[in-house]
């Protein structure tokens, strides 16, 4: 019998959802989008993602990833979402939403680490691998043999006196208009930073601007092998699903 599951990933731009077929990593049916609103309050995500559930007709319980640290299901960081998250009680914000389905809530760079690490790259499978997520922020995941130590958030990881997400996100990137050459010249410091302190086996490259890898990832100097993600768009819903059976909520 095909494994299920319903995974939702909340990005800044957009809320996303799909089954996924826990045993493939792959969507069945399609994958439901709904731009994230603005602001993105802690009601109107949650009123989102139920309107997602209810397209979808998903009778059963839901993983949904947040851009945040959540400890005990309480959300203690909104680094590029609306600072009202900050405190909240994740449980009870969907509860109130979703009554009756039980949400498993984690950080969206945790999930896709999750996800890449079960249907991604070979080299990600096992051992000790870090997953950085370059988008509006950077995200992290240090998992080893695919199981994740959660909430690590080594996009503000303090580099030459700043955040490492504020030099090398690719929002920054955006922002600053930098060429790849410069760019990747930025994500190498940082990434020559993990690896002194973390010395993974390998690092897993995600976001959007994975998909461009072969633009940077050749640019970069450090010894430990580099890997673009595989999932593409799909490793946080994929995570987010995979989470409610795993119960990896943190
Ligand atoms: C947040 C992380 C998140 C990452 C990617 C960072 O700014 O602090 O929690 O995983 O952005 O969205």
């Amino acid at each position: 019998m095909t494994r299920i599951g319903f995974g939702i990933d909340v990005g800044g731009s957009g809320i996303k959802g799909a089954r996924v077929d826990l045993d493939t990593g792959e969507f069945i049916g399609e994958r439901i989008k709904i731009f994230t609103p603005q602001p993105a309050t802690p009601d109107a995500v949650a009123a989102t993602c139920a309107e997602i559930v209810k397209i979808a007709e998903w009778p059963d319980a839901v993983g949904i990833t947040l851009p945040s640290v959540i400890k005990n299901k309480v959300v203690l960081s909104a680094a590029n979402i609306d600072p009202s998250w900050v405190g909240i009680d994740s449980h009870e914000l969907f509860a109130k939403h979703l009554p009756g389905t039980d949400v498993h809530v984690l950080n969206d760079a945790d999930a896709a680490g999750v996800a890449e690490a079960h249907f991604g790259d070979p080299l990600a499978k096992s051992g000790a691998v870090m997953m950085l997520t370059f988008g509006t922020g950077i995200g992290s995941a240090l998992l080893i043999d695919g199981v994740v130590f959660p909430n690590t958030e080594l996009g503000h990881m303090i580099v030459d006196g700043q955040d490492a997400e504020n030099i090398a996100s690719s929002r920054i990137k955006d922002v600053e208009e930098l060429s790849y050459k410069k760019w990747a010249a930025r994500v190498d410091k940082v990434m020559h930073e993990y690896e002194r302190l973390f010395n993974p086996t390998v690092f897993v490259v995600g976001g959007g601007i994975s998909r461009k890898a072969d633009k940077w990832v050749p640019l970069l100097t450090i010894e430990t092998p580099v890997v673009p993600a595989q999932l593409r768009n799909r490793a946080g819903i994929v995570g987010a699903a995979m989470a409610v059976e795993a119960g990896l909520h943190p």
